[in-house]
């Protein structure tokens, strides 16, 4: 990296934010394209979020990545907000315009839906029913993102059916059903469905394991987990034992990212295989 003059400037803002992979998957872009140009971690308090985001602009920032904990509060201080992004009550993605005034956007919709259309290509939305579980803020993502590409049916499990309960009301649409499911019927809502998708933080390192029999999920369905530490979660690791197409959420990490970079930074970018072991690098090391 050669830092000029003109260098361009992006960041994400968290607290923490030392965890967050951001920097090495903005940086291998811009390593990649030869861009004059810096992603960096900004530590920045919740009390302090409005005033690090006004001073975007003043310092010269194209925008920023926002993690834990400011993905909701943000967006009561941005200029405008995206209706999707809205719904689903959370904000990843912030631009500078050129009036100086933010923009801001969920990304993470877009991320799941590339990672899904890169891994499980022939996947068809119409083909049987959606099973979801979870149902935090990347749960909303998730939703958000299977009634775009016109799911008709989503079958949401969480051990909270209240968590629930509020997305089926706020998201759920004309077009697509979604009916809330308590935890211990996980297994039995699998029957015909086309598509399960773990959005808890079960299977992930230093969680509590995802329990659950697949025997009654149709073999042509996909198996999705947006867990990434580990890659192999043993919900993939099942389901590719028992012959379903298995997708990890690495793909999903990665392609969320694109938006923001390519406004920020103006240039495409691609998610490669360079890319993933790049960034999974880091996922091995010290957090
Ligand atoms: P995120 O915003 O990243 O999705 P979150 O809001 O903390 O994170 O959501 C975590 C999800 O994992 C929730 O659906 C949570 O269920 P509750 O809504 O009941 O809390 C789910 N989860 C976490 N631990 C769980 C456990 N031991 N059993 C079942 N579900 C669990």
């Amino acid at each position: 990296m050669r830092i000029t003059g003109k260098t361009r400037l992006a960041g994400i803002m968290g607290w923490p934010v030392s965890h967050s992979r951001s920097p090495a998957l903005h940086n291998f872009w811009l390593d990649e394209h030869g861009i004059d140009g810096a992603y960096v971690p900004l530590p920045v308090e919740p009390g302090q979020l409005e005033r690090a985001l006004r001073a975007l602009p003043a310092l010269g920032f194209r925008g920023c990545n926002l993690t834990i904990p400011h993905k909701q509060k943000a967006m009561a201080i941005v200029d405008r907000v995206d209706p999707v992004a809205r719904r689903i009550g959370a904000v990843n993605t912030v631009l500078v315009a050129d009036d100086g005034t933010l923009e801001a956007y969920n990304t993470d919709v877009y991320g799941f839906r590339e990672n899904l259309r890169n891994y499980a290509p022939d996947w068809d939305p119409a083909a049987g029913s959606a099973v979801v579980l979870g149902a935090g803020g990347a749960a909303r993502a998730v939703v958000a993102s299977l009634i775009e590409d016109g799911v008709s049916e989503i079958r949401l499990v969480n051990r909270t059916a209240a968590r629930a309960e509020e997305i089926a009301a706020e998201l759920g649409d004309g077009q697509c059903r979604i009916s809330v499911y308590r935890w211990n019927a996980r297994e039995t809502v699998l029957a015909d469905a086309g598509l399960l998708v773990n959005t808890t933080s079960l299977g992930m390192a230093g969680e509590p394991a995802l329990e659950i029999d697949l025997a009654q999920l149709p073999s042509q369905a996909v198996v999705v987990d947006i867990v990434y530490v580990p890659l192999d979660t043993a919900l993939l690791v099942e389901a590719r034992r028992r012959g379903y197409r298995a997708v990890d959420g690495l793909g999903m990490l990665l392609h969320q990212g694109r938006p923001g970079f390519e406004a920020w930074f103006g240039t495409p970018v691609r998610v490669t295989r360079e890319l993933r072991a790049a960034v999974l690098t880091t996922l091995a090391g010290p957090r």
